[in-house]
């Protein structure tokens, strides 16, 4: 079987004051009015084979995610297919909640069962190009790799993973390197970014966590031992074992698994990917008017040029500024420039640091 696993939880800091602890990124609603965690589902529902989707994400956000699924208009074959969840009681990062999925479906599908682990904010424009990486990927998954997704980069951004490959080979995966380290990566032109997704059979992950992270794997077979079985309408959920997890290491399964294993493949993939790690890049999706402005919402703009207005309840307006991204809501303003869209997490941190 092939199972799709959607992996939500990350607060997504830099799209403040949109993005909160209590109403992270993948439940943004998008200038189309859908969300990317609804996308997300849409995405995992349109691919060859799918009969189960199975999402891990924290229990407090489960309402919040079958709403966003109910919601989302593209899914196919909606009534056939199975949605199951695996609820965690906290953030564990990522290497637990991918452990968490893979022993799950170990469990209930076998050793044999292909994985395809997909973040719940990413934007992806070219479903065809993307459709056939994974399949591809599935290929690989079967010969024992855990596959990545690779992307051209196209800056040295210092936020993501990057791989060496050659071929579908990886030679090397590292992490979040520093800045001097990322622009020799992308000078170099070897280097693809790590789009977060990963595809493997569940055997290939158990294997490589015993080796690597035996610790996170002891901890969440505990924690899925002590489970608490539960239905949410047709929705079949596992409520994950507090203490258990609690005690499992946080961390993220490129540090704890991918830096280590020497079985990874690549299979680069030009789909249109974003991550939409800022606000600049949510500006991008909406069509600029003459001037470079975007627009949402009740706005009234004079002699401005390529700024970004979203407006949730009041007129915003604008007159003789440049390059401003300007996100208003009920109880926060954010105005950044443009080039420090970056840097919009480190209000969200100071602002979480006062509690
Ligand atoms: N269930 C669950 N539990 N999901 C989580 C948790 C958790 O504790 N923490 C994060 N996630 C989800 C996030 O919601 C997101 O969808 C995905 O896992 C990746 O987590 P991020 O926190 O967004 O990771 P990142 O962006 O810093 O880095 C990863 O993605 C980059 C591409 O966007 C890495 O894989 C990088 O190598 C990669 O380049
Ligand atoms: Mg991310």
């Amino acid at each position: 079987s092939f199972i799709p696993v959607i992996i939500s939880g990350g607060s997504g800091s830099r799209l403040w004051p949109l993005s909160r602890d209590a109403h992270p990124k993948p439940f943004i609603e998008l200038p189309d009015g859908s969300t990317l965690i609804g996308r997300t589902y849409a995405r995992a529902s349109r691919l060859p084979d799918v009969e189960q989707i199975l999402t891990v994400t924290n229990r407090d956000f489960l309402f919040l995610t079958l709403d966003a699924y109910a919601g989302e208009h593209g899914v196919e074959n909606a009534k056939a297919i199975h949605d199951t969840f695996l609820l965690e009681p906290l953030g564990r990062d990522t290497a637990p909640a991918i452990a968490l999925a893979t022993c799950n479906i170990a469990a209930t599908h076998g050793p044999d069962a292909i994985l395809l682990v997909m973040p719940a904010d990413h934007l992806i424009a070219d479903e065809a190009a993307f459709s056939q990486a994974v399949s591809k990927a599935r290929q690989l998954a079967q010969t024992g790799r855990i596959v990545t997704f690779g992307i051209v980069p196209d800056h040295p951004e210092t936020g993501f993973g990057y791989i060496e490959a050659q071929g579908n080979d990886v030679l090397r995966f590292v992490e979040k390197p520093d800045a001097a380290t990322a622009e020799a990566y992308v000078a170099s032109g070897r280097y693809f970014w790590n789009s977060g997704m990963f595809c493997f059979t569940a055997a290939t992950m158990l294997d490589a966590l015993q080796r690597h992270a035996p610790e996170i794997l002891a901890g969440v077979t505990a924690a899925l031992e002590k489970a608490r079985h539960g239905q949410q309408g047709e929705t079949e959920t596992l409520e994950i074992a507090r203490a258990e997890f609690a005690a499992t290491p946080a961390i993220s399964i490129d540090y704890a698994v991918m830096e280590k294993a020497d079985n990874i493949a690549c299979v680069p993939v030009s789909c249109g990917w974003s991550d939409i790690g800022s606000w600049a890049a949510m500006a991008d999706l909406i069509k600029p008017d003459a001037n470079g402005n975007r627009l949402n919402g009740e706005t009234v703009i004079e002699d401005t040029t390529n700024c970004f207005v979203l407006s949730e309840t009041r007129l915003v307006s604008l007159v003789g500024v440049n390059d401003l991204l300007v996100v208003d809501t009920p109880d926060a303003l954010l105005v950044a420039h443009r080039d420090k869209a970056q840097d919009v997490k480190s209000v969200f941190n100071k602002l979480r640091a006062q509690g």
